[in-house]
């Protein structure tokens, strides 16, 4: 049955019936629709075009339609076009003609779909954020295991400066935290409900759309009845997050891949969360992070999909926007199942602290310590850096490490370069020094610790 039947002589082609139908996408929205339809009902029994006892009538024919829609009794039929047209459908089976045919007055499936999608991506992101918070909290509980171990820092993926593996784990969960962040401060504006603005330019018959925003769990209406159709951003705008969030897991992951390589041996995954080969016995792969990192790739295209969908789109509303919804369910699902398996590699994976310490201060990682430390005793910057590459040569010729360099070697090399610059040469000392606001001495990580387990824990 469809909604617009009245000026045509012939029914649609199957062709377009086939283009045209979106219910295999759109029916998770039904629930949504329902209340819409509710707060809707009261809104026309408020301008007295429902009488009390017709309000009462629709009602309880909404509450068994629900009913049903939830135990799986009533499902889209072939011809439903939509979510919306399969709902009307059920309304009148239960309601009668009528009755059922009253609701639809004031409003259009362009306001309704465009506050639909927003009540939906509103309740998913609370979930999505939960999950997300998921893996803060696994990386956070890392960080606190792992205590004042060192790891090797590294920049262009080259050794560059000893850092604590608790610092490092942490860089992982801010970025994470601040997608949550973006999912709150994206709430505010999705808090805005598109109901009451007809097809584009209003509607006529007096409703009150704040009374139904607030049925529905707005803040307001919005201010202008074309954009509230036309408008799509609030979709874009979860779409980059929830890619930025798969982005960032994906970085988490790529340094999981690596750091279970034979060559780093920083970590071994949990049998609970890696997979075998069906030729390779001995074979056990980090497919958790690897498809992480592809995934990522696919939210992106969600994303990138949507934007092309809205390039230079006329107002109002086009059908183009029904193309809204299939990426950025996609986007949200796949972050369902992708989440809580990043949260549970991450919280059951083994450390090996002693192969990062190890590594830590090679690869001469000291050579800034070097520097700074004559800084300190008045030594430019510039002749500081000269005099510890002179250094990092002596030993990259003689193969050896910084440390090995005997106290008459150092003072060949420079005579400021006296015994105590010892204190510096060890992984220890490098990231002990380092205790300015946001540096990775020991004291430091462990406030950091505790504001991001505070943080956490607020959002
Ligand atoms: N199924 C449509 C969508 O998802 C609903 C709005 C349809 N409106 C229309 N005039 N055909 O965008």
């Amino acid at each position: 049955m469809s909604l617009w039947g009245g000026r045509f002589t012939g029914a649609p082609s199957q062709a377009l019936a086939a283009l045209s139908v979106s219910t295999h996408v759109d029916w998770r929205l039904a629930r949504y629709d329902i209340a819409g339809s509710r707060a809707h009902a009261r809104a026309l029994a408020a301008v007295g075009l429902l009488d009390a006892s017709q309000l009462a009538a629709m009602i309880a024919s909404l509450d068994s339609l629900e009913h049903d829609v939830v135990s799986g009794a009533f499902t889209p039929a072939p011809e439903d076009e939509d979510v919306h047209t399969a709902l009307e459908r059920g309304l009148i089976e239960r309601a009668g003609q009528d009755l059922g045919g009253r609701l639809r007055a004031g409003r259009s499936r362009n306001d309704q779909i465009a506050t639909l999608i927003r009540m939906y991506l509103r309740d998913a992101a609370r979930r999505t954020a939960g999950l997300v918070l998921d893996v803060v909290d696994a990386l956070v509980s890392q960080a606190s295991g792992a205590g004042a171990a060192i790891m090797p820092g590294r920049t262009h993926l080259q050794h560059a400066q000893p850092v604590l593996l608790a610092h490092h784990l942490l860089a992982h969960a801010w970025p994470l935290m601040r997608d949550v962040e973006r999912m709150i401060d994206w709430d505010a504006r999705a808090a805005v409900s598109p109901y009451g603005s007809g097809a584009l330019a209003g509607n006529t018959l007096g409703l009150d759309p704040d009374a139904v925003a607030a049925e529905l769990g707005f803040e307001a209406a919005v201010d202008n009845s074309i954009d509230g159709t036309a408008a799509r951003d609030v979709v874009a705008e979860m779409s980059f997050i929830l890619a930025m969030t798969a982005v960032d897991l994906s970085r988490l992951s790529e340094e999981v891949i690596i750091w279970g390589t034979k060559e780093f041996g920083f970590i071994t995954l949990d049998d609970a969360y890696s997979t075998g080969s069906s030729i390779m016995p001995q074979k056990k792969n980090p497919d958790v992070a690897e498809l992480a990192r592809g995934k990522a790739g696919r939210l992106i295209g969600d994303l990138a999909g949507l934007l092309a969908t809205l390039k230079g789109l006329p107002l109002a509303y086009d059908r183009d926007l029904q193309e809204d919804k299939e990426p950025v369910f996609d986007a949200l699902d796949t972050l369902a199942v992708l989440l809580p398996a990043v949260a549970g590699m991450v919280d059951t994976m083994t450390l090996h602290r002693e192969r990062m310490a190890e590594l830590a201060p090679q690869g001469f990682s000291l050579a800034t310590d070097v520097a700074e430390w004559l800084v300190k005793k008045g030594v430019a910057f510039r002749a500081a850096h000269e005099i510890a590459g002179a250094c990092v040569k002596a030993c990259e010729e003689r193969g050896m490490e910084l440390w090995e360099l005997s106290d008459a070697e150092m003072v060949a090399i420079d005579p400021r370069l006296g015994p105590g610059v010892r204190d510096v040469l060890s992984a220890e000392g490098s990231v002990a020094a380092r205790d300015g606001r946001g540096g990775t001495a020991p004291v430091r990580v462990l406030e950091q610790l505790a504001r991001a387990g505070t943080h956490v824990a607020e959002l």
